[in-house]
């Protein structure tokens, strides 16, 4: 099933929750691989419903260049999460997700996690990435959350936003996939050059 609005979305996983189903849910930007893949598995095999949802974030790129390049493949994932056994995929627009403009910015208390590594060159993308998340978290109310360890800083911070949120979801942190070369799965990869994908 394909959901294009949350209320029907809602509606949706209402019902799963009154026949006592467990909800398993994994937040992805679409242009799906192996690793996404594994991730579904993993819930198909813990969850009576799994959700995935495709939202390429505007609110977590730092670089609007970046944004507007972000691999869409959306045919090919619909394809793939169908094969993988995935139950609802939801698919929102922007406004579904961010309603208002003139909503106020949340801050999150990071710590230091929001400064180091990732946090220090992508100025604003961790916050970004926890007002989508807190704003799927509500929408969805999953009881299993999946993350891919290859995002391990993401992985620090969705943790410490739940611990704010103080939201009821256990989260499991899968296993990073490689390319036979050795590179991490990532949909960023079909962007780079043979000389970028050697340095990554
Ligand atoms: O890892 C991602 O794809 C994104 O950062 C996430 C968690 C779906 C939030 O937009």
């Amino acid at each position: 099933r394909l959901f294009k609005k949350l209320t029907d979305l809602q509606r949706f996983l209402g019902n799963e929750r009154a026949k006592g189903s467990q909800i398993g849910f994994v937040p992805t930007m679409g242009a799906l691989h192996p690793g996404h893949l594994s991730l579904i598995q993993q819930s198909t095999e813990q969850n009576a419903c799994t959700v995935c949802s495709i939202f390429v974030n505007p609110t977590q790129f730092n670089d609007p260049k970046d944004f507007e390049k972000y691999p869409v493949t959306i045919e090919k994932d619909i394809d793939l999460l169908e094969k993988a056994g995935c139950h609802v995929l939801f698919l929102p627009a922007v406004e579904e997700i961010y309603p208002s403009v003139t909503q106020p910015v949340k801050h999150y208390d990071l710590g230091f996690l929001e400064t180091v590594l990732e946090g220090s060159y992508r100025k604003g993308h961790f916050r970004g990435v926890c007002m989508v998340v807190h704003r799927l978290l509500d929408i969805v109310q999953p009881h299993n959350l999946y993350l891919g360890q290859k995002d391990y800083q993401q992985c620090m911070v969705i943790k410490k936003l739940i611990e704010l949120i103080n939201v009821p979801v256990n989260v499991t942190i899968c296993p990073t996939l490689r390319e036979a070369d050795g590179l991490a799965m990532s949909s960023r990869n079909m962007r780079l050059n043979e000389d970028e994908r050697k340095k990554a």
